[in-house]
């Protein structure tokens, strides 16, 4: 299992910057409360993606990404994702933490599935150069596969990249078309309608699996599959973790004690909540953090209608990379943070330093190797946080496989919905979101939107 190691945050630890046994007495019975809420949940609204690990939806989704693949040529040699948000975060951190840095650069027969190229923005730069490269290796589109994926199946990114797609494929004639996979909604929307009237695959995002908590859905198997992932993996580690965020006692459920330190803390002041892996692989992984931490948060009103600007702001860091950029700050910059570092117990390279005669100062590396440096690092800078009295947090995965991905990606979903029940907030909206959607939908000209295209003028200028 994940070790979750909060010593970081404790008084014993960083003095009055942290939290005492006391604290955590008081909101015990809460916890208890919380606790027992989620056994009690028939998991049916809008919590239902904490079902995904389970059967029978556990079942049906391994049987639909199995199927589905089945049905595809074995040679493909490019996978494009077309997606936005949570639609292709959760693809990106699996292929990163689970398959090479190097993967889309080494020859087929050196990879277990195709290229992955996920298409999260419109920017023009990315998916000309993305489209071109892919149909420069496979000009016919005959060994290429599009994932489109879109929960509402209306998402304007989303919509434009599919036209630009179909398109692309009609023109190189109509067997291409025959390389869609849709995921999307079961029964809902015009990319159901579309993909049912076209014929082509579909996965299913189900009710209540939205879209930040729909990476262990087909969302993010279906890709992880087609690269060589262990998606039964993923699943089982996820249900290992559920089971331990389900411990009644607040005490040993790791969940709990992630949210209730980290609420406790932004409650104190420090609401910039740092994810600072030691592994470039799981550098994406925070990515796909950012998004769950931030948009389910982040809330004007509590449960209650009260504003209350609920939320916590969720920042992205690397170690070793970040010791020379952002620690200076982390450290005497305003004492508003927590800093959750990620370790690795194994990886899957060392990289020995070898022994040089050529500068003296430098040779106490040789000998080593870039696994104990980076360690060394990490626990430098742990020791350096905790000097300066800044509450930090340390998560071990014992290494970079499917049972613990999941574990990792299941404890901060966990955590995500405790987190939001301990600040009286419906952590599964997004209402904030929909300004800048509407905005947008005018500004391009979409029938019903005109009024939005006249407000941002009248008040941009
Ligand atoms: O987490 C979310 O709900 C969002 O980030 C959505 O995933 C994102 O807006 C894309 O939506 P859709 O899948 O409907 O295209």
């Amino acid at each position: 299992m994940l070790r979750l190691d909060l010593a970081g945050c404790t008084r014993d630890r960083i003095g009055d910057a942290g939290l005492g046994k006391d604290d955590l007495a008081v909101n015990q019975a809460s916890l208890q409360a919380l606790i027992k809420q989620l056994h009690g949940s028939d998991c049916n609204g809008m919590d239902r993606w904490r079902k995904l690990p389970h059967d029978p939806l556990r079942a049906d989704h391994l049987d639909a990404v199995n199927s589905v693949l089945d049905a595809l040529p074995g040679d493909v040699e490019n996978l494009v994702v077309l997606g936005i948000g949570g639609s292709a975060l959760g693809a990106t951190a699996l292929h990163a933490a689970l398959n090479s840095l190097t993967w889309n650069l080494v020859p087929r027969d050196q990879r277990s599935g195709p290229r992955l190229f996920v298409l999260d923005n419109v920017d023009p730069d990315l998916v000309g150069a993305t489209l071109r490269e892919v149909r420069r290796v496979d000009p016919d589109f005959q060994r290429t596969i599009f994932n489109v994926v879109s929960k509402s199946g209306e998402t304007a990114e989303t919509a434009a990249q599919f036209a630009i797609v179909q398109s692309m494929l009609e023109h190189a004639g109509p067997s291409s078309t025959a390389r869609i996979v849709a995921t999307t909604d079961p029964t809902h929307g015009t990319l159901r309608t579309l993909a049912d009237a076209r014929g082509w695959p579909t996965l299913p995002v189900p009710d209540g699996v939205g879209g930040r908590f729909s990476v262990l859905s087909p969302v993010g198997l279906f890709p992880a599959a087609m690269c060589g992932i262990d998606i039964q993996g993923l699943l089982d580690g996820a249900a290992a973790m559920d089971a331990a965020c389900l411990d009644p006692d607040p005490a040993a459920n790791p969940a709990a004690q992630l949210a209730w330190t980290l609420v406790s803390m932004a409650r104190h002041g420090r609401s910039n909540h740092v994810m600072m892996p030691y592994s470039n692989r799981l550098s994406p992984m925070a990515d796909w953090y950012r998004q769950l931490w931030a948009e389910s948060l982040g809330k004007r009103h509590g449960l209650d209608g009260a504003i209350i600007n609920a939320g916590a702001t969720p920042i992205r860091a690397l170690g070793a990379t970040d010791q020379h950029s952002q620690i200076q700050l982390y450290r005497e910059g305003p004492d508003d943070k927590v800093i959750g570092l990620v370790a690795l117990g194994e990886h899957d390279e060392r990289v020995p330093i070898p022994v040089r005669d050529d500068a003296e100062t430098l040779q106490y590396l040789g000998g080593h190797d870039l696994v104990e440096l980076l360690d060394a690092e990490r626990l430098a800078t742990e020791y350096a946080l905790v000097e300066s009295r800044r509450p930090n947090f340390t998560i071990t995965i014992p290494r970079l496989d499917a049972p613990s991905v999941g574990q990792f990606i299941w404890l901060w979903q966990m955590t995500t919905a405790m987190a939001g029940a301990l600040l009286g907030i419906d952590p599964y909206d997004q209402p904030a979101v929909e300004t800048g959607k509407q905005a947008t939908f005018g500004l391009m000209g979409r029938p019903g939107y005109e009024d939005w295209s006249r407000r941002v003028k009248d008040t941009l200028g």
